[in-house]
Order: structure tokens, then C-alpha cells, then sequence
């Protein structure tokens, strides 16, 4: 028996159709580089990720409370497993991320791990919270995430009424956990025009006994197309960019997660969309700065994304350990993530 077990969430499982071990065993190997010989392993009939490692550290700990699908760790003494209490390593209570339900968002458990294995990738010193954009934010799980993890989230979004529910849903929620913070909607005005509109948040406390890991936390979102993130955010620069693209199918009768080709027109090519944005996102990353994106399949191939983030100056991450990503979600959709590295210049 490994020396280590990890018992996964249940809802990983509902998540992943029974891949759920397969992601998790991905995203340990990425995230937690301090363990060994990860492997699913069965004990009186329940399945766990085992691996083996030296005697876990503080900070190790931490990276496995944080992993998407932990729910407990044990350490195996002889025939017995002995609990491992794991330290609260998440700033915020988890129903931030689990209360809200909407056609076209993105699951809570798939955005953390996309989040862990693109922070992961980051080739830059970590002085504080990193700062991740999420340039198709919908209503903002990345973003949300990205506080439970201690970090700073910023997000751009076409639909205007997406950015205004996440504004009052974050504003009531801050208010009933009573944490403190400010949030409020303002207009964006450039050149003497009115060009949309940006919400602004700050966290200052967490949740008790927690602290957070600065002053404070920021989220802002600016509604607009993604392609003129860069306009939008100015000479501001990132660590991290966390996005799950348009699938490029409808979510419901009424709420889509198409994409707006040029003059607002729909075109329901995401490749299009990305064909467009990739050298705009790659200029807001900064150097050794990480890009993960999840994305259907079926509209675009694993090569052909590669050769966009490419051409782009983003090295795409290489190996077996990123190859086990990939997973369906429906019919029409085959999820797979990539994870590329900006160069040094
Ligand atoms: C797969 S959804 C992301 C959902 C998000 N992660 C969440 O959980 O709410 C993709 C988002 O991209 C937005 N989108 C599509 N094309 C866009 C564009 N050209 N500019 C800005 N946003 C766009 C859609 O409105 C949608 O909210």
C-alpha cells in the first residue's frame, strides 16, 4: 500500500464521469511536485489516490488541501490509515464558488484545478498573491477562485448582465459572511465616451482564523470584448491567464456562451475567437507568466491550439502528465485544458 491516500470529493466524480481519479492524479503530479508514484488504490472497497513522499512540510500540506477533488488525507500504518488533518488553505468558504448556478458556468472543482496547474507553470518569483485574468470571465468562478486561493482576480466579459450578477451576488454574499470589503459598479468612460462598465472589489478579511496573505485582495471586471482586453486594462501586466473558452454551442433557450465576432455579429467559431485574442492575452502576460485555457475539442484540435500559442510566444506545456486532461463533458463537448509559458525575452 502507498504510504500516502488521498480520499477524493464525491463530486468530482459527477464532475468528470468517472475520470475523476485520472484528473486528479494529473493535476497532483503537477501541482505537488514533492510526491512520488501517484496511483489509484482501493482499500475495503474505496477508491484513493496513493503516493509516496517525505514527511509532508506546512506548505506541502497546504498544496494538497488546495488540490480540486481532496476531500481527506490519510498516512498508512501497517494495515490502518491515520488521518491527516489538513490545514484551512482556502481564504473564503467554499459555497462562494458553489451557490451560484447558471447555464454556460464553468464547474467550481474543473476551474480550481485549471487554476492549480497554471499557477503551477508560472516561471516567476512569487512575492505576495499573484494576479490572474480571466479575459472571458463570465460571471467570475475563475475569479472567485482565485480569492479562495489567495490570490488577485481580473476579468473581462461581453455580457453586460453576466457582470452585473456577479456584482450583486458578490456584494450580498460579502455582506451575509460579514467580511470586510468594497464593491461597487462604475461607468468607463475613454476619450469623452462611455465605453461600458467595470466592477470593483477589495477584500480585507477572510474567513476567521484565516488571514489573508495581503493587505488586501482585488477583483475587477471590465464588460467588453475580450479582444480589447488590452485596451481596457493599459500597461497593467499578469502572472497567470485562467480561461475556459467558449464551447461554441448553446447553453438553454435563452443564455448563450457564443462568441461575438467582429461588430458584435455572432459567429459561433471559438477557433476564430481565439485565432484573435491569443496575441492580445500574450501581450498582458508578463514574462515566465502562465496561460491555461480549458476548450472543446471539437472545434479545435490540440495541434492546432499548440500552433497558435506558439506563434504567439507562448510555449506550450509538453509531457504525458499533461496529456490526461482531457474528458467529456456532454455530447457535443470533449473538455480538454492546455497550459503555455510566455518566454523570457
Ligand atoms: C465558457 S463561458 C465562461 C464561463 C465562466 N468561466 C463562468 O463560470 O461564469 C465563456 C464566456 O465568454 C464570453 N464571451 C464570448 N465571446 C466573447 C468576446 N468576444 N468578448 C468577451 N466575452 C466573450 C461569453 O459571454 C461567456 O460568458
Amino acid at each position: 500500500m502507498p504510504h500516502h491516500l488521498m480520499l477524493l470529493a464525491p463530486s468530482a466524480n459527477r464532475v468528470y464521469a468517472g475520470e475523476s481519479s485520472t484528473l486528479a492524479a494529473h493535476e497532483l503530479q503537477i501541482s505537488a511536485p514533492f510526491v512520488r508514484g501517484i496511483e489509484a488504490t482501493t482499500v475495503a472497497g474505496v477508491d484513493y489516490l496513493g503516493f509516496e513522499s517525505d514527511p509532508l512540510e506546512a506548505d506541502q500540506l497546504a498544496t494538497l488541501a488546495r488540490q480540486s477533488a481532496v476531500l481527506a488525507l490519510f498516512r498508512a500504518e501497517g494495515e490502518l490509515l491515520a488521518p491527516i488533518q489538513l490545514p484551512d488553505a482556502l481564504l473564503l468558504d467554499d459555497d462562494l464558488v458553489t451557490i451560484p448556478k447558471y447555464p454556460g458556468k464553468t464547474n467550481e472543482q474543473f476551474t480550481r484545478l485549471l487554476a492549480n496547474v497554471t499557477l503551477a507553470s508560472i516561471r516567476r518569483p512569487a512575492n505576495g498573491p499573484r494576479s490572474i485574468l480571466d479575459p472571458l470571465c463570465g460571471r467570475g468562478t475563475t475569479l472567485t477562485t482565485a480569492w479562495m486561493l489567495g490570490h488577485h482576480g481580473y476579468g473581462v466579459e461581453g455580457d453586460e448582465k453576466a457582470v452585473e450578477q456577479m456584482s450583486a451576488y458578490l456584494k450580498t454574499w460579502l455582506r451575509r459572511k460579514r467580511l470586510k470589503h468594497t464593491a461597487e459598479m462604475t461607468p468607463v468612460r475613454r476619450e469623452g465616451k462611455s465605453i461600458g462598465r467595470r466592477f470593483d472589489a477589495r477584500l480585507r478579511s477572510a474567513r476567521p482564523g484565516v488571514e489573508l496573505p495581503a493587505e488586501q485582495l482585488e477583483l475587477t471586471v471590465f464588460t467588453g470584448d475580450t479582444r480589447q482586453s488590452q485596451y481596457l486594462y493599459g500597461k497593467k501586466t499578469f502572472d497567470a491567464i485562467v480561461t475556459d473558452a467558449p464551447y461554441g454551442v448553446v447553453h438553454g433557450a435563452h443564455q448563450t456562451s457564443d462568441v461575438r465576432g467582429h461588430a458584435g455579429k455572432r459567429d459561433r467559431s471559438p477557433a476564430g475567437l481565439l485565432g484573435e485574442a491569443l496575441p492580445v492575452w500574450a501581450s498582458q502576460l508578463k514574462p515566465g507568466g502562465a496561460l491555461g485555457i480549458s476548450w472543446n475539442t471539437h472545434g479545435l484540435a490540440r495541434e492546432d491550439l499548440a500552433y497558435l500559442m506558439r506563434r504567439n510566444g507562448l510555449e506550450p506545456q509538453e509531457g504525458p502528465q499533461w496529456l490526461g486532461f482531457g474528458h467529456r463533458v456532454d455530447s457535443s463537448i470533449n473538455r480538454d485544458l492546455m497550459v503555455a509559458v510566455k518566454e523570457d525575452q
